[in-house]
């Protein structure tokens, strides 16, 4: 592992919410039992010792239970957002000023603040990286490719991310092993549905204060998050509309009871619009001009390109602020196109993520990836590996206790 280095500060807010942020990260921790359990085992065995890692991921209450299970391994950490909109402030203070960790993220942080901070962790030199949407891995092959050689692994967090790197791997550039934490069955089985579906849902409300019963929601993409988000709308009474480009997929829904239709037929009917695709611009131009007025678009998948905000700012006045997080958009047809969260992970930006007895799933499998990255340094080939199964099959049984 890498020797002395500079000791790294931190960017973050106002070191003041750390008393609020400490509560909060405690609290989120009563609903963590896998996580603490590991914790508790890694502060024996010390199975991170000496270990430099980097967490790209969204500063929650739940992260912050990750990166004090992976310190209690050992492991010296430096935490970067992974999404300009998800950082929680006082969760950010209280990892500086009770753990010691140095955190670079702020809630609403500019495009170059963000980039800056992918940057300063790769100047932290890491051994491991846990990446969520694989912006630092990404950065590091292109800008940084020296810096490659000291890589032990990565984990990836998430669905895109996993994309990304496997169009790596095809390109053969991705030089080390990374691990598809997403693929655990016990993470997208739970976190991506039951998880996006539920946080989902709650930003949209938290943001509008909206009733969902009734209202005509559009569900774009009916991947493992689509079939979170259009089960847990239905069940607040809206009338789903699912729209999906694989025809599988298609056909799953319409046996799970959705209307299912192209989005150039859903645009016109529907109330509230949910993109959860990984893809861009599911939600265009042409669709914006035939939606009806006061009609309320949001997205929930990773980055913030599946809403064509650039079209609709071309079509409309300048958008005026109406709530926090709710911008109103009147276009050259008068109507009004409301776009929540500026097209970012509405969940994470509006509300504050997943709750923590699902994120417990999924961090366990994150502390349990980078521990099998240290155990089995220099003997996995490069590219994306799974965990093993067996450790899927634990996770389970202990939330099965757990619940
Ligand atoms: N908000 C969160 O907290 C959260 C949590 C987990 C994953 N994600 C992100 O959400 C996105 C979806 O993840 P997933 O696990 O559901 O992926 P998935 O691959 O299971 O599902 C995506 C679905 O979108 C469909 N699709 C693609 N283009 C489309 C289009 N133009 N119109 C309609 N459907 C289209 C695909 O056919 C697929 O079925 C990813 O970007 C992922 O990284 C977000």
């Amino acid at each position: 592992m890498s020797t002395a280095m500079p000791a790294f500060e931190h960017d973050i807010k106002d070191l003041s919410l750390a008393p609020q942020g400490k509560r909060r990260i405690d609290w989120a921790e009563r609903e963590m039992p896998v996580l603490r359990l590991i914790r508790e085992r890694f502060a024996a065995e010390q199975p991170l010792k000496g270990l430099r890692l980097v967490a790209c991921a969204h500063i929650t209450t739940e992260t912050a239970n990750l990166a004090r299970a992976l310190q209690a391994g050992g492991a010296e950490s430096l935490l970067i957002a992974s999404n300009p909109l998800s950082t929680q402030d006082d969760v950010a203070a209280s990892l500086v000023a009770d753990c010691g960790i140095p955190v670079f993220a702020m809630k609403g942080e500019s495009t170059d603040t963000y980039r800056r901070h992918v940057l300063t962790a790769l100047e932290f030199a890491p051994d491991v990286i846990i990446d969520d949407g694989s912006d630092v891995v990404a950065t590091l092959i292109k800008e940084k490719p020296g810096h490659t050689k000291n890589i032990v692994g990565t984990t990836e967090e998430t669905t895109t991310g996993i994309v990304r790197l496997k169009a790596m791997q095809t390109a053969g550039v991705l030089t080390f092993p990374s691990i598809a934490v997403n693929n655990a069955q016990t993470k997208h089985f739970f976190d991506n549905r039951y998880g996006t579906g539920q946080s989902t849902l709650d930003g949209i409300i938290r943001a509008t204060n909206i009733l969902l019963a009734g209202r005509t929601l559009v569900v774009v993409g009916y991947g493992w998050c689509g079939k979170g988000v259009a089960l847990r709308g239905r069940g607040m009474g809206a009338n789903v509309v699912v729209t999906e480009v694989d025809p599988i997929k298609a056909v799953e829904a319409v046996m799970d009871g959705f209307r299912v239709m192209p989005i150039s037929s859903a645009a016109a009917i529907g109330d509230i619009f949910v993109t959860v695709t990984g893809n861009r611009h599911v939600i265009d131009g042409q669709h914006f001009t035939v939606m009806k007025d006061g009609a309320i678009v949001c997205n929930s998948g990773h980055f913030d390109l599946e809403l064509n905000l650039v079209a609709l700012r071309e079509m409309s006045e300048a958008p005026v602020q109406v709530r926090p997080f709710v911008e109103e958009y009147k276009t050259n047809k008068g109507r009004r196109i409301i776009v929540l969260g500026e097209g970012r992970l509405i969940n994470l930006a509006a509300a504050e993520g997943h709750p923590a007895s699902v994120m417990d799933m999924s961090f366990a499998n994150q502390a349990l990836s980078v521990e099998y990255l240290v155990k089995n340094k220099g003997k996995l080939d490069p590219g994306v590996h799974l965990l093993p199964p067996e450790v899927d099959q634990d996770i389970a049984s202990l939330t099965l206790r757990a619940l």
